[in-house]
């Protein structure tokens, strides 16, 4: 109630007429009746707000119980919840996304509105320009010196970052542990899919026609085989293919929806397995394990992660939640073609290690490795260098990457052509960014020019070791998995004065993060 309203209920009462007596002297019928209306209308004024108000603040207090509740049940976590362990993890392949199979289930949740405040930035550290060496402090009483190597991606080289001692017992740890080989060979099934969908040749036609233009370029098969079975076709085998088939009857290296009909479904599929598919046909041909680095691991892998720590700058909490250790051994003749660590950022993308925390169902995952930090774990005899076709190329074009004849991507034959390569040196550590930034100290677009990939070893083996730093584009999505992961188990059935914990508990993840 405002000083205005209670001058003008007062000069209400004025204008009845008997304002000049006081209300003691007034005739009782008017004076009731007067200090009826005016007391009366006063304090019902009063109750009518003082009821307004408490009616008000319940609804917010409701709000804000259904709001609290609701997050609570975000953050529970499920029996099944992820560990930081991603053992099982599949390797991205090139330019795959890959479709999350399982549909959404009723125990999942629609994603919680609690927000957590960004009061962290991400270091990136600076290229200044290629050449540039820069030294850093990682082991107590050493400097390393870290060159840049391009700046399209954000690339560096530190040689020694490993010790020969070190690099041994990663080696023997993987050995003991087993390796496993890196891509399976192609599976069969692909068929019934296709059946299943009830596609016409037409649909399928389309499906691969990426351009549109009515046409099947060599580009456009050899980039669905690759991410289809991971089968790396090249421009020779697909024209051998052709050939085989009597496909291309015109002959001009295309296949029109004409010629495509004539084809039986998976006529490419079933011709390459019949005829047999090698292991240097893949597009990955190498064996790897994953090291957990965690506590009780073996100390030289826990000093690693703390190097990595140093190195990177970045929040230790981020680096101990990324996935473990990957191993890998290349024989004389493995590869690993050109690729990205991980995906693309679009709005329905989810990361692998928050997918469970995102509480969102999404047709699409992928593994979210803002850093690489790659470790040669010995000297390679002969090849195995690490290629980076495109990086600091004026531009990305990725149609130019496989013109008709040389496939840019294809480490087996074209690693000369590439922009840059790293010869494996034992003990060397190369890292780089395969995320640009979003200019808010957070992750941002997916740096295409990261593209990289294993050159075929010509001469001995390769041993390289991987430590990917997971962080999720989305802030939201990476605080609530660290407030989901980084909760005690006590906590878990505390009802009461959960809101207090909860608070105090993601303020302390604000700043670890
Ligand atoms: C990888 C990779 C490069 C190399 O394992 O993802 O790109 O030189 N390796 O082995
Ligand atoms: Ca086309
Ligand atoms: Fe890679």
């Amino acid at each position: 109630m405002t000083d205005d309203q209670e001058t003008s209920d007062s000069e209400d009462t004025t204008a009845s007429g008997s304002a000049t007596l006081p209300p003691h002297l007034r005739p009782p019928s008017e004076r009731l009746q007067c200090s009826k209306s005016s007391v009366c209308s006063r304090s019902y004024f009063v109750v009518v707000m003082v009821f307004f108000h408490v009616y008000i603040i319940n609804v917010i207090a409701l709000l804000f119980y259904v709001h609290y509740i609701s997050g609570q049940d975000d953050a529970s976590p499920s029996r099944d919840a992820p560990s930081s362990d991603h053992r099982h993890q599949q390797q991205q392949q090139p330019h795959q996304q890959q479709p999350q199979e399982q549909p959404r289930t009723e125990s999942q949740r629609p994603p919680s509105k609690s927000e957590f405040l960004r009061d962290v930035s991400l270091t990136r550290i600076e290229g200044i320009r290629v050449g540039h060496v820069q030294p850093v402090s990682l082991v107590p009483g050493k400097v390393h010196e870290m060159r840049t190597l391009s700046l399209k991606p954000l690339l560096f080289e530190i040689p020694g970052f490993l010790s020969d001692d070190e690099c041994r017992v990663v080696m023997q740890l993987a050995q003991l542990k087993g390796l496993m080989e890196s891509q399976l060979m192609v599976q069969d099934g692909q068929e019934d899919l296709a059946k299943e969908l009830n596609l016409s040749p037409e649909e399928i036609f389309n499906l691969l026609d990426i351009n549109q233009d009515g046409q099947l370029q060599l580009r456009e098969i050899l980039t669905h085989s690759r991410v289809r079975d991971g089968i790396w076709l090249t421009p020779e085998n697909l024209r051998e293919i052709y050939a085989g088939l009597k496909a291309d009857k015109d002959g001009n290296g295309l296949l029109s929806l004409e010629e495509f009909r004539l084809l039986s479904n998976d006529a490419f599929q079933r011709f390459l397995l019949q005829r047999g598919v090698k292991r240097s046909q893949l597009v990955r041909n190498s064996r790897h394990t994953w090291l957990y680095q965690g506590k009780g691991a073996h100390q030289v892998l826990q000093d690693i992660k703390t190097r990595v720590t140093r190195l990177t700058r970045l929040p230790s909490t981020l680096v101990d939640l990324s996935e473990p250790l990957q191993v890998v051994r290349y024989e004389e003749g493995g590869h690993y073609h050109a690729h990205h660590d991980s995906g693309p950022v679009y709005p329905e993308t989810a990361c692998t290690h928050t997918r469970l925390a995102a509480n969102t169902s999404t047709p699409f995952e992928t593994s979210c490795r803002y850093i690489t930090v790659l470790f040669y774990l010995n000297s390679v005899e002969g090849g195995g260098e690490t290629a980076f076709p495109v990086a600091d190329n004026r531009t990305y074009d990725e149609v130019s990457l496989i013109q008709n004849d040389v496939d840019l991507l294809d480490t087996r034959r074209n690693c000369d052509k590439s922009n840059l390569r790293v010869k494996p040196t034992k003990g060397t550590a190369v890292f780089w960014y395969n995320y640009l930034s979003d200019g808010k100290g957070w992750v941002g677009e997916q740096d295409e020019y990261a593209l990289h990939g294993g050159c075929v070893v010509t001469h001995g083996t390769k041993w390289v070791a991987n430590k990917w730093i997971n962080i999720d584009p989305d802030y939201q999505r990476q605080a609530r998995f660290q407030h989901l992961v980084s909760r005690q188990p006590e906590e878990e059935e505390d009802d009461e004065g959960l809101t207090l914990k909860s608070d105090i508990q993601s303020a302390n993840i604000h700043q670890d993060l």
